[in-house]
């Protein structure tokens, strides 16, 4: 096998998205559209990616991170000029280059491996992976000779009415023998209606020079899409959702309604879990089997385990054992632990707080900063009082311990193994184990008052 390695084209500052952030840093299911064809190049294994940058450089790199290189291009001249970058870094090199955009968040490892495979399987010296478009408006037209054999790429903007009735597209992945793309770029003009140096020009060189020129067709347009402008990007969110989605269907989770349930790409579902309408699962968050996850909640880079519930609620980077029960109507914030057969009930919040098994919040509480133990019951209402206004405190509550309803737990504090706190305390003391602790006034009843008030 050749060597090979990837381009790929991310300095564009996408103009038609109208947006201050750039173009492939806009998410598709949650994860930045670069990000994606990095990681389907990834799956394929070239020996060396080359990212392009050129606007917000500084927060592409930081998305895709270390383990690539990058180049950086100045001024945006065109999808060629952009390729001569990499020149650097590639053109000393024997083997295939494959290129792509940033922008085409849809294309899969597998239809990047069947284009190198083709292209290797040709001995072309360039192929161009292609598609039938429906709507061929903006993308750049295949023109073949009466043989079939491509000739060129022309450009939307600079076909004539006749190329512009051409509907296979440039999907702006290609296949090069390396050397001679480096070579072909150096003769890449601008003479166009963009005044720009188009990538696609190689092909018109390297087919004038007889080198061998191969089209792949793949007969999915969807996974070809170029995002531009927002219509678009909301097209790709639709089709990666539906991919994303039967591929958990076919692994055995149970979808209610696929249209209405978001998954992003990096997350995993045991089998017969059901997600019901309205639920977002974000990052990378793994949920166990025989779970059900909403409807309506949003779960965000967070473990869940097996057999746990979780309904009209958020989870934000936690981790949730198994037979855990969740909502309605609860949240739970970073950094929370909860194991086995915990139970969060409606209107509970928990900050930064590890459960024990089996322990409950069921109703109207704030639990933050704090250390339940196993088995403890935290009556309706319960809170700790963890912020000073300067600092944050830890409330630590033992095994078994029994917090009765309405009580502040006033942090830093302890209550012990099997305590009880009486319902309505203000706890300022740690309580020691097995004790009963009582922090509210004793009730005064002035008999007979309401006569005496109403003059009876
Ligand atoms: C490009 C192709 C077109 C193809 C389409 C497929 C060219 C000239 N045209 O058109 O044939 O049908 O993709 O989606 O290549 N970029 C840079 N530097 C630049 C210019 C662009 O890095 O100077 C990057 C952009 O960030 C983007 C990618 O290259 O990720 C494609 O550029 P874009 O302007 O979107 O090209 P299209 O007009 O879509
Ligand atoms: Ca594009």
């Amino acid at each position: 096998m050749n060597n090979r390695y990837a381009v790929i084209l991310a300095a564009g500052q996408g103009t038609r998205m109208k947006s201050r952030l750039y173009k492939v840093l806009h998410s598709v299911c949650g994860k930045p559209m670069v990000q994606h064809v990095v990681d389907q190049v990834s799956k394929v294994g070239v020996d060396e990616t080359v990212v392009v940058v050129g606007h917000g450089a500084e927060k592409v790199k930081e998305q895709l991170g270390d383990g690539i290189s990058y180049v950086l291009q100045e001024e945006q001249l065109g999808t060629g000029h952009a390729v001569i970058q990499a020149e650097a870094l590639l053109k000393d090199k024997d083997g295939v280059t494959i290129v792509l955009c940033g922008d085409t968040p849809l294309i899969t490892a597998k239809t990047m491996e069947a284009l190198l495979s083709y292209h290797e399987e040709q001995g072309a010296k360039a192929t161009v992976l292609t598609a039938e478009a429906s709507d061929p408006t903006g993308y750049g037209r295949i023109v073949r000779d009466e043989s079939g054999a491509v000739r060129r790429i022309v450009e939307h903007k600079d076909a004539t009415n006749e190329e512009r009735a051409i509907t296979e597209i440039n999907t702006g992945t290609y296949c090069f023998d390396n050397a001679l793309l480096f070579s072909a770029l150096k003769l890449v003009g601008n003479s166009n209606v963009q005044g720009e140096y188009y990538l696609p020009d190689v092909i018109e060189i390297l087919q004038k020079n007889k080198e061998l020129i191969a089209a792949f067709q793949t007969n999915s347009f969807d996974e070809t899409l170029g995002v531009n402008d927002r219509v678009a990007l909301a097209s790709a969110e639709n089709i990666m959702k539906n991919r994303i989605n039967e591929e958990h269907m076919r692994n055995g989770v149970t979808i209610i309604d696929p249209q209405n349930t978001y998954i992003g790409s990096d997350v995993t579902i045991g089998m017969d879990t059901v997600i019901e309408p309205g639920s977002i699962l974000k990052g990378e968050t793994t949920i166990g089997i025989e779970c059900q996850i909403g409807p309506h909640t949003e779960i965000d880079d967070s473990a869940i385990g097996d057999g746990t519930v979780i309904k009209q609620s958020v989870v934000t980077k936690s981790e949730i054992g198994h037979h855990v029960k969740i909502g309605p109507f609860s949240h739970i914030r970073p950094l929370s632990q909860l194991n086995d057969e915990v139970k969060i009930g409606n209107f509970v919040e928990v900050k930064k707080s590890t459960f024990g098994k089996g322990s409950k919040a069921s109703h109207l509480s704030y639990i933050g900063d704090a250390e339940v133990g196993d088995d403890v019951n935290l009556g309706c209402g319960s809170i700790t009082v963890n912020y000073d206004g300067v600092k944050k405190h830890l409330t630590k509550v033992e095994d078994g311990a029994f917090i009765g309803c309405n009580s502040n737990l006033i942090a830093p504090v302890t209550i012990g193994k099997n305590a009880y706190v009486a319902a309505g305390s203000t706890i300022t003391k740690d309580v020691p184990g097995d004790a009963l602790a009582i922090a509210r006034q004793r009730q005064t009843v002035k008999n007979d008052y309401v006569n005496k008030l109403k003059g009876n």
